[in-house]
């Protein structure tokens, strides 16, 4: 096959350069030349409904909402917004080892009665993927799998077959014959999931990728490929506990942040349908330092133990903030809130803290459990094990409110709490049965509640 023109443009500019150099003439960064193909441009920016644009007047359109194909898997259906939609473009990321091949086999079986389905394999033998299939009890799934790494034959095969649901595991493994950079590469990992991305526009093929990620957490290869994409997935959850989180990060057909909860069992992934009290360590006697928050993950309440660990740093050295689950910056700038408005010191102290369970939290929501988390570890006074905390904390020292206040509580209350320290402005019309309300205002009206 010829080679298509190639030149290097800077990911942070754009300008192009002939040849590969470690620093881009036009903007001055470092190491951001990567490979493209400098194809005609009708061919490259193809329109992706597959004929000619036309302009219409939108009220002219029909809005049509695609017919989505349930993977029979509750959880998976659940994050993707319903199933999988014809010509939709699905990136499953996540750390090695953690499901995402046996997720999408399981997937492919599922749906492969009512659809014809091709599996991918570039990392794994057909026979080490059968040995899957038999663990998992799916030696008879009516899935085809081709074992290809070479861009140019899997869209030959997909042409050929027709299937129309198509896994690729992994994208890194692809190569284009187009490029001369290496499988893995940027330049490679960008051209091949573009190539695949305008085939599933033009065809009605719904593509999973599988997508490794890199030691910082970053779907491995360019950002731009969670732009190509319509949805992006990924896979969370504590390597050594059996749980399993998929999080819809991105989703152009659905609700974003929407979460999955699954059991990693000697047969596959199973769903957890009520994953609500999963993250709780059920103390048997209250323990300083914990604190239970609740929390809403996409579509529905989850309650989570947020642990702190407050201690003297060691002497000489500069103390320690850790947040594991939770966001470091939003640490820093409560531990400043909980000085200034709280009156309570940490600048001489190490100060962990963890969300149980290996679900990571992004809300702002967490800020007041974390908070009184910390406030008790330091005070060495535990909370009661029958209450729970929800609230943002402003940098003035206030309390404000969050979305969803009256589900965190019900779930509360269902899951047997008693006593729930909110923001004021969340305090609930109606009293909630079984539960009372504790509102605050103030920073310091909440670290009052320690005694409780
Ligand atoms: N015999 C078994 N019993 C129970 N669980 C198993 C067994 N074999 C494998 N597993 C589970 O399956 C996981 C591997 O899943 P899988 O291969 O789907 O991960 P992956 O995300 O595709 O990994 P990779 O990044 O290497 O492709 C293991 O980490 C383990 O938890
Ligand atoms: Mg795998
Ligand atoms: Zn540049």
């Amino acid at each position: 096959m010829a080679r298509a023109k190639t030149a290097y443009a800077c990911t942070e500019c754009g300008g192009q350069s002939s040849k590969w150099q470690g620093q881009c003439g036009h903007c001055g960064a470092w190491n951001t030349l990567v490979e493209t193909i400098v194809a005609p441009a009708a061919a490259r920016f193809q329109a992706v409904s597959g004929t000619a644009a036309e302009v219409r007047p939108l009220p002219n359109v029909e809005a049509r909402a695609d017919p989505r194909a349930a993977t029979g898997l509750e959880e998976f259906d659940r994050v993707l917004g319903g199933g999988l939609v014809p010509g939709g473009v699905i990136l499953l990321g996540g750390d090695p080892g953690i499901g995402k091949s046996t997720l999408l086999l399981q997937a492919m079986a599922a749906i492969g009665a009512s659809r014809r389905s091709l599996y991918v394999t570039g990392e794994e033998s057909p026979e080490q993927v059968a040995l899957r299939a038999q663990r998992l009890g799916l030696v008879n799934a009516p899935v085809e799998l081709l074992a290809e790494v070479q861009l140019e034959a899997i869209v030959g095969a997909i042409r050929t077959r027709r299937p129309e649901v198509v896994v690729i595991d992994s994208i890194q493994t692809l190569y284009t014959e187009a490029l001369e950079s290496a499988p893995g590469s940027v330049a490679q990992v960008r051209e091949c999931a573009a190539q695949l991305t305008r085939l599933a526009k033009q065809s009605a093929i719904t593509v999973l990728l599988v997508g490794h990620v890199t030691k910082e957490g970053a779907i491995a290869g360019p950002r731009v490929l969670e732009h190509i994409v319509d949805t992006v997935l990924y896979f969370e959850g504590d390597p050594h506990s059996s749980f399993r989180l998929v999080r819809a990060m991105k989703n152009r057909f659905g609700a974003a942040n929407e979460l999955g909860v699954f059991a990693m069992t000697e047969r596959g992934l199973k769903g957890v349908a009520n994953p609500s009290a999963l993250f709780l360590s059920r103390h048997a006697e209250p323990v300083p330092g914990s604190c239970i928050l609740a929390t809403v993950e996409g579509s529905r309440p989850l309650l989570v133990e947020v642990q702190a660990l407050v201690d003297v740093a060691q002497a000489g050295a500069v103390p320690r903030r850790l947040a594991v689950g939770l966001d470091a910056q939003r640490l820093a700038l409560l531990l400043a809130v909980l000085h200034r408005h709280g009156g309570v010191e940490t600048a001489s102290l190490d100060v962990f803290v963890n969300a149980v369970g290996g679900v990571r939290i992004a809300e702002p929501a967490a800020d007041l459990a974390i908070l009184m988390a910390i406030n008790s570890s330091l005070k060495n006074i535990s909370l009661s094990t029958k209450s729970i905390v929800f609230g943002e904390v402003g940098l003035a020292g206030e309390i404000r409110p969050v979305q969803r206040g009256q589900e965190r509580l019900r779930e509360a209350a269902k899951l047997g709490f008693r006593v729930a320290v909110i923001p004021a402005a969340n305090r609930p019309k109606h009293a909630i049965d079984g539960i009372e309300v504790i509102a605050v205002d103030r920073v310091g009206e909440a670290l009052a509640q320690l005694r409780r």
